[in-house]
């Protein structure tokens, strides 16, 4: 891996970056114990595997120092009224942030702290969002039909965290719901 200062694109539309070094594939069968309504999720898993995201990274050392960039693909798609989206994460290293620049599609980032707070910020072409230190964050796209698309920028030491949010999920979710989009309480947290 070279030290010396690169360039990539992203074209648009369809954000496939020019230089790609890993390609990650998550499909229904990776989200186990995500999605409210699990009977469906089974009904759908059983007919067939689909793919829920992609993320496209640049591959960068993982150290302090260092920033790790890619760009995120969330489908569209639901399992019940609940939107597809990624699994969503803790910073292993909990202090450190994320920059996202969402470059197509509508959707949301579902984020919340370890002391219980959360946020729910609409995503849009153009729209940069901040998320900080020890804040979670997951990806939902929103649209019917149009991709969610990010690019993303973290520190290269941050690593990630699945098994809190594998637990219990978030403590807000994005649902088509009888008025349109709505966020609604996880009702798994419930009595907690
Ligand atoms: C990196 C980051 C994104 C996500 C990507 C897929 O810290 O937040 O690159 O990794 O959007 O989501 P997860 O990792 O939750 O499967
Ligand atoms: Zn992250």
């Amino acid at each position: 891996m070279s030290d010396l200062p690169f360039t990539f694109v992203v074209p648009l539309p369809g954000a496939l970056p020019s230089r790609v070094d890993n390609h990650i594939q998550r499909r229904l069968s990776a989200m186990q114990g995500q999605f409210l309504d699990q009977v469906t999720y089974g009904k759908m898993l059983a007919e067939d595997d689909r793919l829920v995201y992609e993320v496209y990274e640049i591959h960068r050392p993982e150290i302090a120092g260092e920033l790790l960039m890619g760009i995120s693909i969330v489908h569209p798609g639901k399992v019940g009224r609940e939107f597809y989206m990624t699994k969503g994460h803790f910073h292993t290293v909990i202090d450190t942030a994320e920059v996202y620049y969402c470059l197509e599609g509508e959707g949301f980032m579902v984020m919340e702290t370890p002391e219980g707070e959360t946020s729910v910020e609409p995503l849009s072409p153009g729209k940069v969002l901040y998320v900080p230190p020890r804040w979670a964050h997951r990806s939902v796209c929103s649209s019917r039909q149009q991709d969610l698309i990010t690019f993303f920028i973290y520190p290269g030491n941050a690593g990630h965290d699945y098994g809190t949010i594998e637990q219990l999920g978030f403590r807000k979710l994005v649902v088509d719901g009888e008025h349109g989009i709505e966020m609604i309480d996880n009702p798994r947290y419930q009595g907690r």
